[in-house]
């Protein structure tokens, strides 16, 4: 069985993706500090899969770790997942970002060379795009000034990765480009862990339908869109994960020395209050929200062109936003029960 190394294998995506991994036919090892995420994930992970798999607390930016690591296990490609994901918190600490971002990256990539793993998926994010000028955005869409420092570390991470194979290496790599990961795994042992305030719409909702927030603000209604609320693209974290499985199948096909990038999305946007709506259809429960000032730093409007994925890696998003948000709200319901 193909060993992949999942760097923040226990966060939200990076667990997500073990479980598609495993159902692949692969066998995913994690390592992650435990920074932003919690050891019940690997317990939730044993309860779907029947299975421990391998994990090694420790950090990203600790070369010998690493070593040891690559020393220990023969790896036939890397996921890329660890990283600082706050971008509020970014722009109040942006060398913790920096330096988290950008040496986890540069220290698996040299330990990669070391070891002679060439394969590699990295996660990227919409966030590099910016306010795009055309709509759905393509991968070819020029991106823009980052809005915070943790969309540039994203950003100078994609440089890294397409210089890294200018210089002629025989890496194989892909930057997946998520745009808005909702949903958990259908069976609610793992999902969105918020280590306080949720940063995110969904997480946000969900436990304020369970009480743990007083009420949801949206922030601004006077925006350019059908209701004035901001436009998303929301993916289901199922298909993000498969996104990964797709995209190291592809890599493993190439010619060596081989970049480049996708979007993950849905091709579909939704406002906010849509996805409010969606939420109390599902959940049957009515929401406390109000309507608060815009939020500095917001995008408008974003969704994506699915077009290049969905033809080269054949890849279609398959969740609706519907079993989105009911996923969400059975593992926030999961979670209540096991408080
Ligand atoms: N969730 C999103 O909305 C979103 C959108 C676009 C891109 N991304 C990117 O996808 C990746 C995964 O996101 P997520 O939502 O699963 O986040 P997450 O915080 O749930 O998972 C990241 C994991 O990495 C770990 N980690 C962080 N730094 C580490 C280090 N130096 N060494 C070892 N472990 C470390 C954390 O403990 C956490 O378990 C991140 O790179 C993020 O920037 C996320």
């Amino acid at each position: 069985m193909k060993k992949i190394l999942i760097t923040g294998g226990a966060g939200y995506i990076g667990s997500h993706t073990a479980v598609a991994l495993v159902v692949a036919g692969f066998e995913p090892v994690i390592v992650d500090n435990f920074s932003n995420s919690d050891h019940s994930a690997l317990n939730g992970l044993k309860r779907i899969l029947g299975k421990e798999l391998l994990c090694y607390e420790g950090d990203c930016n600790d070369r010998e770790l690493l070593q040891r690591i690559f020393k220990e296990n023969q790896f036939e490609g890397v996921i890329h997942f660890a990283a600082y994901k706050a971008v509020g918190e970014s722009t109040q600490f942006p060398l913790k970002y920096y330096s988290n971002n950008l040496f986890s990256l540069i220290v698996l990539l040299e330990t990669m060379a070391a070891f002679g793993v060439r394969d590699l998926v990295f996660s990227s994010s919409c966030t590099v795009y910016g306010q795009p000028d055309e709509l759905p955005v393509k991968e070819s869409t020029p991106r823009k000034e980052a809005e915070s420092p943790y969309g540039n570390t994203k950003k100078i991470c994609e440089d890294i990765l397409r210089d890294y194979i200018k210089s002629g290496v025989n890496s194989r790599i892909i930057s997946l480009r998520y745009f808005n990961p909702v949903g958990a795994h259908p069976s609610g042992e793992i999902g969105e862990l918020p280590l306080g305030v949720p940063n995110n719409l969904v997480p946000f909702i969900t436990q304020t339908a369970a009480g743990i927030r007083e009420k949801l603000t949206v922030f601004g209604n006077d925006y350019a869109t059908s209701d004035g609320s901001c436009v998303r693209d929301y993916i289901h974290v199922m298909d993000l994960a498969d996104a990964h499985v797709k995209a190291l199948e592809y890599l493993f096909k190439q010619k060596e020395n081989f970049y480049d990038l996708f979007n993950v999305g849905t091709g579909k946007g939704n406002t906010v209050l849509e996805v409010i709506q969606t939420f109390e259809k599902v959940s049957g429960r009515p929401l406390n929200y109000q309507i608060g000032p815009r939020r500095p730093g917001d995008i408008e409007k974003v969704w994506a062109n699915t077009d290049k994925i969905n033809t080269v890696l054949g890849w279609h998003a398959k969740y609706s936003l519907e079993d989105s948000l009911r996923d969400s709200w059975n593992w926030q319901q999961k979670l209540g029960e096991k408080e």
